[in-house]
């Protein structure tokens, strides 16, 4: 059966750089390399598409156990996407926003992220959201502490009121989740907010990822019966 969905939110864990890489005899850090590129285009057809959200897995909190070598490699990636793209972002008016644990990352990458972030905000085509030193568990942890460290709430909280303590509280649940690399796996990415989404696995490396990739996706998505848990 076949149904109108409300695609707005499109979640992407961007895995397959490091195989992509050495399937060509390259170093892991040049499948990220390709795999920054290859942001701006799929943001592009994301708009072309009629998305307004675009959320991408670029760090986790578990990377910080890679090799000193790779993740110094993600850490200048992020911060010359930030910069080298700028003019780019705004000219296909992209809003850039965070979510993680922006404070442990390195000063000069975070400040060219921000700076992005501030120089982007009133765009309005697209949201792009940056999880960066991002994990699910962490996003939950870190809202409860911020629970804990306000005034004895007079009622019990409600999922709604809890979900104001998560990173970025008016961004939407996705829609779509879509994994590169053909992976099963959700790997701590947005556990609250993906509880009705839509999962996509497709075996395309992220750097091969392309506006057809996501179309075939969105197509798939299109197929879906949603019922949010109810009987339709
Ligand atoms: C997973 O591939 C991908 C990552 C850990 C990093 C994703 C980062 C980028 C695409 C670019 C940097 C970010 C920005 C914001 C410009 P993997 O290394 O786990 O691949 P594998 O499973 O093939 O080893």
């Amino acid at each position: 059966m076949t149904t109108e969905n409300t695609l707005n939110h499109i979640a992407i864990i961007m895995d397959g750089n490091g195989r992509w890489a050495q399937e060509r005899g390259l170093q892991r850090t040049e499948g990220h390399r390709q795999g920054a590129n290859n942001i701006l285009t799929i943001a592009q057809a994301a708009i072309e598409n009629g998305i307004k959200f675009l959320t991408l897995y670029a760090f986790s909190t578990e990377n910080w156990k890679r090799p000193p070598s790779e993740i110094a490699a993600l850490m200048s990636l992020a911060a010359s996407f930030s910069t080298e793209h700028l003019d780019q972002l705004n000219q296909n008016d992209i809003k850039v926003q965070v979510i993680g644990r922006i404070d442990d990352v390195p000063f000069s990458t975070r400040n060219s992220i921000l700076n992005a972030v501030k120089k982007t905000k009133n765009n309005r085509a697209l949201t792009l959201t940056l999880a960066i030193s991002y994990g699910g568990r962490a996003e939950i942890v870190d809202a409860v502490n911020k629970i804990l460290s306000q005034p004895r709430p007079s009622k019990r909280l409600t999922e709604s009121d809890f979900a104001d303590f998560l990173y970025q509280p008016d961004l939407p649940d996705p829609d779509l989740l879509i994994r590169t690399g053909g992976d099963h796996r959700i790997s701590n990415f947005l556990l609250w907010q993906i509880a009705y989404a839509e999962i996509y696995v497709t075996p395309t490396y992220w750097p091969d990822f392309s506006p057809q990739d996501l179309e075939k996706a969105i197509s798939d998505f299109n197929s879906r019966t949603r019922r949010f848990g109810a009987l339709k």
